[in-house]
This record gives C-alpha cells, sequence and structure tokens, in this order.
C-alpha cells in the first residue's frame, strides 16, 4: 500500500461527522442530493467544500486560536443551500439578480429557517459572502476566507474549461441536454 493511501485511510472524521451530524441527516438537506449543482449534486458539493474548510480549518487552528472549527463546518454544508434548481430555470434579466449574485442570501435565509439553533454571524458571513470576488464584500471573518476558498479550490475542476465558467457562475443557461 503506498503511504499516501495509508495516511487517507488514518484520517477519523468522527469529530466531523459530530459537528455536522443533525445537518447531513436533515430530510431538507437529503433532498439536495437530487438537485444538480454542477458536475456534483449540491449534498455532493457542500459536503467536499464542508470537509475541504475542516481541514484547512484543523491546520489553521493552532495559529487562530479564535477559529471555530464547526462553523466552518457548518457553513461549508450550508453556503450553497439554495432550493431552486437554478440550472432549469430561465435567467433573470437583471444582471445582479442572477443566481451567482443571489444564492448566498438564499442559502443564508434558509439555514436559518431549517437550522436556526446551528446558526451564528460567522456562519450567516461565510454563507452570503462565499461567492467574493463576484459577491463584491470581503468575508468578515477567517471563517468566511476559509469557505470561499475551499469552494474554490472544490470547484478548480471548472478552470481547465474557461469556456464553460459563464455556465458555472450562473449568468448564462446552460445548453438543453
Ligand atoms: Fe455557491
Ligand atoms: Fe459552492
Amino acid at each position: 500500500m503506498l503511504a499516501k493511501d495509508k495516511k487517507k485511510k488514518k484520517e477519523d472524521l468522527s469529530e466531523y461527522y459530530l459537528m455536522v451530524k443533525p445537518i447531513l441527516l436533515h430530510p431538507e438537506f437529503l433532498k439536495r442530493k437530487t438537485i444538480l449543482h454542477h458536475q456534483d449534486s449540491i449534498y455532493t458539493h457542500c459536503l467536499k467544500v464542508s470537509l475541504q474548510g475542516y481541514r484547512i480549518a484543523k491546520k489553521l487552528k493552532p495559529y487562530f486560536p479564535e477559529l471555530s472549527v464547526q462553523d466552518v463546518a457548518i457553513a461549508g454544508l450550508l453556503h450553497d443551500f439554495y432550493e431552486h434548481p437554478w440550472r432549469e430555470e430561465p435567467l433573470d434579466k437583471r444582471f445582479f439578480r442572477q443566481h451567482a449574485f443571489v444564492h448566498g442570501y438564499e442559502a443564508a435565509k434558509n439555514a436559518y429557517i431549517y437550522f436556526s439553533d446551528l446558526m451564528n454571524p460567522y456562519i450567516e458571513d461565510a454563507i452570503v459572502k462565499h461567492m467574493f470576488p463576484l459577491y463584491c464584500h470581503f468575508p468578515k471573518y477567517l471563517e468566511g476566507w476559509i469557505i470561499t476558498t475551499a469552494d474554490k479550490i472544490v470547484s478548480m475542476e471548472v478552470f481547465r474549461h474557461p469556456l464553460e465558467l459563464p455556465y458555472y457562475l450562473g449568468i448564462r443557461k446552460y445548453p438543453e441536454e
């Protein structure tokens, strides 16, 4: 077995699971398994971003004791917690009402509806501003910087196909399949 594989096998995600269990098992979150985000379902994409963010936060925690690893894990899961399968809807003619600009707000609104007991201003800020720099305001907290970075790392695949970027950002409709 390769050393890299051994290392992968050893990763203990029980702490992570305890942090996000109520979300992962919630029927409203499970519905996102059926909504296509880009290449993945919203569920899979958010799980990837949450895990990526969790790993970054664990590494940074010793240097930033105030950082909440749990807030990062939760914000990652909920950052795209919107409900409309936007690929199937017509584009809004008003540029700044298009998916790329509004889904952070929609996700935060839904997060408060379904997970109000888990929400706080750090998580809210990370969700609303995860589309930075397209969303023009900087994340206010380190948790938000980690989420916007994790989202981009996970979404890196699209940068191999720059012509697909407008579809990815939600400012152009995917062609009919
Ligand atoms: Fe997003
Ligand atoms: Fe995302």
